[in-house]
């Protein structure tokens, strides 16, 4: 598949190694088509490209959303057209950190960056997915000694069965994959980063997640 990183920070270039290293073909969008870091990146990579955030657009058959909160609707607002009809993964969060530590949220309650996203591109297929867990943990669920659990919302179910099979190549296990349901949900998915601040504050670490327990007999979810 062809994919489009859009963001060359850690989450971006993180997720880009791991789909070329499945071969797949990755373009990393930035500002600008010679951002250092995007360039060194492709020099590594021989499926990676380093482009502007239009072009990797364009390229993508999926786009894959790995800007910071802040930033995101500016971006992909002028991305529209490129992006046009095609699944969108969001990765982001809306941290703020305007204000200094900890951050808050820019967006919550009775509205998510994930909906915000989906009005400003009604065509693109947006999907929530990964943006509860680091990065490291991302792409290599393995580093935690037990299976953990990813959440997925979106309004279009086959997009959302599309990144469930992508996560699945990452090494998630299809079953702690929930689908909470429309891109509405994602506001749940995005207050949790609250939580998941005060857990790396806990733990000292980065590399942790969580995992949804039921009780026996209870009937199966969809
Ligand atoms: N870090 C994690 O483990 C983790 C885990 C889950 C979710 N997330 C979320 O994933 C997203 C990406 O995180 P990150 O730490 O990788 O990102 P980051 O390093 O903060 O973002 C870097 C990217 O943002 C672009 N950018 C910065 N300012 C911009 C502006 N004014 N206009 C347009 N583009 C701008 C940069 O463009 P240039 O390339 O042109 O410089 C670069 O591509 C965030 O929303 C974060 O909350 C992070």
């Amino acid at each position: 598949m062809q994919y489009a990183v859009l963001g060359t920070g850690v989450v971006g270039q993180t997720i880009a190694t791991k789909l070329v290293t499945l071969g797949h073909e990755v373009r990393l969008g930035s500002r600008s088509a010679d951002n250092p870091a995007a360039v060194e990146w492709a020099a590594a990579h021989s499926r990676g490209s380093a482009t502007t955030f239009a072009d990797a657009a364009t390229f993508g058959e999926v786009v894959v959303n790995c800007l910071p909160g802040a930033v995101v609707l500016a971006v992909l607002e002028a991305l529209a057209e490129e992006v046009g009809d095609k699944v969108l993964i969001d990765v982001s969060n809306p941290l703020d950190f305007s204000q200094g530590l900890p951050p808050t949220l820019s967006v919550c309650n009775t509205d998510s960056l994930a909906e915000q996203i989906q009005r400003a591109l009604p065509s693109a297929k947006v999907v929530k997915a990964l943006n509860t867990v680091n990065a490291d943990i991302m792409v290599n669920p393995g580093l935690l000694s037990e299976s953990t659990d990813l959440f997925l919302a979106g309004n279009d179910d086959q997009a959302k069965a599309s990144v469930r099979s992508l996560l699945v190549e990452f090494g998630w296990r299809d079953e702690f994959i929930h689908d909470c349901g429309q891109v509405s949900t994602a506001r749940g998915l995005e207050m949790y980063l609250l939580m998941w601040l005060n857990l790396m504050g806990a733990t000292g670490s980065a590399h942790f997640n969580i995992h949804v327990v039921r009780a026996d007999g209870d009937p199966p979810t969809g």
